[in-house]
């Protein structure tokens, strides 16, 4: 079986590229189930009812977030009554949200899904290995695909997950830093892993933001509105393929869909003119 993970959504243009492919990609791929990282989707911080629900009408069918979770007050109780959103399993046990979702994919299995936040170069969070074990020993065993979401700023940070997890799950895959990373592999106990899987928004652009304000306010100290860009927008994550009946992953491959790619995917096919 196979399964798409989406790289951080950023504002507006990273939730309409989303929404264009990933209906025909779903077919294109033959994806059983996509999982996205949303965190940035309102207006680049958070993520809002209305967009949760304009993913999920399009094909998304779990979502998970990270340290913007929380910026928009009016997900709170979305988060508490939905079944496929997560918050990061090591956030505090009074924080809203789930800490793992069981959703069910195309084929019929069942996909445990957990987010994990980092802990170098981030807020403190509680331990997010001994969360993880915590977790997974909470979920039901026949559940055996399973995928983490590390959602950290450090590489070594996401390796140790990876490795602390390779033959448990089936693919822990990293958000939050915004740029693919070119280390995708499935690692010796058949866990598939990679520190990235990228951005989902403008790429022309800081981590999604208008470069002018992020030069101006690093350059002189002004504060500036940190505005979504525009330009250069790009679809990117990553597909698993594993086994259903082991959990075991058996590839892993990145994804990139620029915005020219998206709008042929969904253009019908034109009529060719008939050579006289
Ligand atoms: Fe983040
Ligand atoms: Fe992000």
């Amino acid at each position: 079986m196979r399964i798409l993970l989406i790289g951080d959504i950023v504002g507006k243009p990273g939730v309409k590229i989303v929404c264009q492919a990933v209906p025909a990609l779903r077919l294109r791929e033959s994806l059983d189930l996509v999982i996205a990282n949303a965190e940035n989707s309102a207006d680049g911080s958070g993520i809002s009812p209305s967009i949760y629900k304009k993913l999920t009408a399009a094909g998304v069918d779990c979502i998970t977030l990270g340290d913007h979770i929380y910026r928009r007050n009016e997900i709170r109780p979305l988060l508490e009554t939905e079944s496929n959103i997560v918050k990061p399993a090591n956030y505090p046990e009074s924080a809203p949200g789930r800490t793992s979702a069981v959703v069910t994919a195309a084929n019929g299995t069942r996909v445990g899904v957990i987010s994990v936040m980092g802990r170098v170069f981030m807020r403190p969070v509680d331990c997010p290995f001994s969360a993880v074990d915590r977790v997974l020993g909470e979920m039901p065993e026949d559940v055996l695909v399973r995928l983490v979401d590390v959602h950290a700023e450090a590489t070594s940070d996401k390796q140790l997950m990876g490795r602390h997890l390779d033959g448990r799950v089936t693919a822990v895959l990293g958000t939050h830093t915004h740029v693919t990373t070119a280390d995708e592999r499935v690692l010796p106990n058949g866990t598939a892993f990679q520190c990235d899987v990228g951005m989902t928004g403008p790429h022309e652009s800081i981590l999604g933001r208008r470069i002018d304000r992020v030069l101006e306010t690093t350059l002189t100290f002004q504060p500036t509105h940190f505005d979504v860009a525009t330009d250069d927008i790009r679809l990117c994550g990553t597909i698993v393929d594993c086994d259903p009946s082991t959990g075991k992953a058996t590839a892993i491959r990145r994804l990139v869909v620029s915005q020219a790619e998206s709008d042929a995917l969904v253009q019908p096919p034109t009529k060719e003119t008939p050579l006289m």
